[in-house]
């Protein structure tokens, strides 16, 4: 599915709207949800919307689990962490019963001597919270961004890529900060639905590639599938070359 909107803004909003829905949908079928968010300007401008939308009071948001896609990893209280940019949308959700335990974090570089290590605790904490003994809990919506090279999480093309399920180390990342932690394509495609939130001229041909055909290596984000569905929430700049 695609759905293009008008701008960044009406992109954003968009989002939010039918995230506040599914999560309160995920709630009623099996009394948890399960939320991949995810950093850059759309995601984060998403979780704004989602922090002021007056709609948000119809989630019971104690039963949410926010994860992370992917993490810097560096300082934890580094502007460049994904979990200080969302501090304040995820302190406005406080109020409304959001649990802290249930803020999953991926790990830090004060915490952890490494980002394997901080990678292995992750996916360690991502096996706990599953039932069934398995690898990760079924995410109801993993939302993604997408870099103007088709980077989805920190899986950059031709570089860092693994079939295990959990979450890696990445390293000498073409973005800066060149160290991180990501969630792998196998872990991203567990997910029930997977969104990509992509907005911008400079994603145009990004876009169109992934539409195109399937390499995982080349175009990241063209191997991104949920399970159940999966859905480019883009604007219209973005779209011009689809
Ligand atoms: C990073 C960024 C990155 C971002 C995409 C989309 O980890 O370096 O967070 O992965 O999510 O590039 O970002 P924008 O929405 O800002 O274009």
């Amino acid at each position: 599915q695609i759905v293009i909107h008008e701008d960044a803004n009406a992109t954003a909003q968009g989002i939010a709207a039918r995230l506040i829905t599914s999560i309160a949908d995920a709630i009623a079928a099996r009394g948890v949800a399960h939320v991949v968010v995810t950093g850059g300007s759309l995601g984060i401008a998403t979780l704004v919307a989602v922090a002021q939308n007056p709609a948000n009071i119809a989630v019971n948001w104690s039963a949410v689990h926010f994860w992370w896609g992917d993490e810097r990893f560096v300082a934890a209280d580094s502007a460049d962490r994904n979990a200080v940019q969302a501090e304040p949308l995820f302190a406005a959700l406080d109020s409304l019963g959001l649990e802290r335990a249930n803020v999953h974090m991926t790990g830090d570089s004060d915490s952890y001597a490494s980002a394997e290590d901080a990678a292995a605790a992750y996916t360690q904490l991502l096996a706990e919270e599953a039932s069934d003994g398995a690898a990760n809990p079924v995410f109801d919506v993993l939302m993604l961004g997408m870099g103007p090279d088709s980077h989805v999480a920190s899986l950059f093309p031709n570089h860092t890529r693994s079939d295990e399920l959990g979450a890696i180390a990445v390293h000498d990342s073409p973005k800066p900060p060149p160290h991180r932690v990501s969630l792998t394509m196998s872990t991203i495609n567990t997910a029930r639905e997977v969104w990509l939130l992509v907005s911008g001229a400079e994603k145009a041909p990004a876009l169109a590639a992934a539409q195109h055909e399937v390499n995982e290596l080349a175009v990241p984000a063209s191997a991104v599938q949920g399970t159940e569905a999966t859905r480019w929430l883009i604007d219209r700049s973005a779209a011009t070359l689809l």
